[in-house]
Order: structure tokens, then sequence, then C-alpha cells
């Protein structure tokens, strides 16, 4: 389990106002640039799900996401309220060894993230 405590933020606030997270607090985006990333390590490249569990009390917004030197946009959907959380899941692709996992604001914002899991498909 990845946590917004054990990640760099690039621009974004870590914050706690609302509840339902799981660790001590979830990142809030700001303008297009703000990121959060954690370094990853795998003990083999390796295809993975990664879920990420986020509220957004606003309409859908688009982020990009960086893993294993890829980048893709995801889209998040509106959970309808700050305090609801819910999941979306990606499958990406990990290089043996380490690797960054970031996922950045590229329109003015993105959801607010509570943390990110990470299960090898086997
Ligand atoms: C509100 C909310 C923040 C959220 C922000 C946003 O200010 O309190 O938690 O990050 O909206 O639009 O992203």
């Amino acid at each position: 389990r990845l946590l917004p405590q054990d990640a760099d933020l690039g621009n974004a606030l870590y914050q706690s106002e609302h509840a339902g997270y799981t660790g001590d607090g979830f990142v809030n985006f700001r303008e297009s640039d703000s990121y959060v990333q954690w370094d990853v390590d795998t003990d083999a490249a390796s295809e993975f799900d990664l879920t990420i569990r986020y509220a957004l009390g606003a309409a859908d917004r688009t982020g990009l996401l960086t893993a294993g030197g890829a980048q893709r946009e995801i889209t998040v959907e509106s959970t309808g309220a700050w305090t609801t959380w819910e999941t979306t899941t990606e499958r990406i692709s990990l290089p043996e060894g380490s690797s960054t996992l970031r996922i950045e604001a590229i329109g003015e914002d993105f959801g607010n993230i509570d943390a990110l899991e990470l299960e090898r498909v086997q």
C-alpha cells in the first residue's frame, strides 16, 4: 500500500480536512503540474493492477499517470462528495528494481488521493 505520507509531493498539499482517508491524510492537487510520486521496488518485471483510492466532489477530472517510464492519461469520475472515497484500477507494467510511480495534474486539478495499491497480475 502506497500512502501520501511516504510520497514526494510537488506543488500539492497533504491534507486531512475530509474524513474517510485511510492513512494520516490525502493528497490535494492544485494547478496543473502538481504531482505525487512514490519510488516502487519490484523483484521482477511484471504487470500490476494499480488501484487508486480517491475522492472527487466535483465533475470528472483527467490527470497523467507515469509508471515504469510509460505515461497515460487517466480520468477519475466524480464520487459525489469530498468525503466519499472510491477506487479505480489501471493495469500498468513495472520493470525489475526501482522505478517511479507518479500521478500529475494536467488540467486545472485532479481528485484527492488517499492511497494506491499494487497487485501483481498473475
Ligand atoms: C475543495 C476541497 C479540496 C479539493 C478541492 C478541489 O477545495 O475542499 O479537498 O482538493 O476542492 O477542487 O480539488
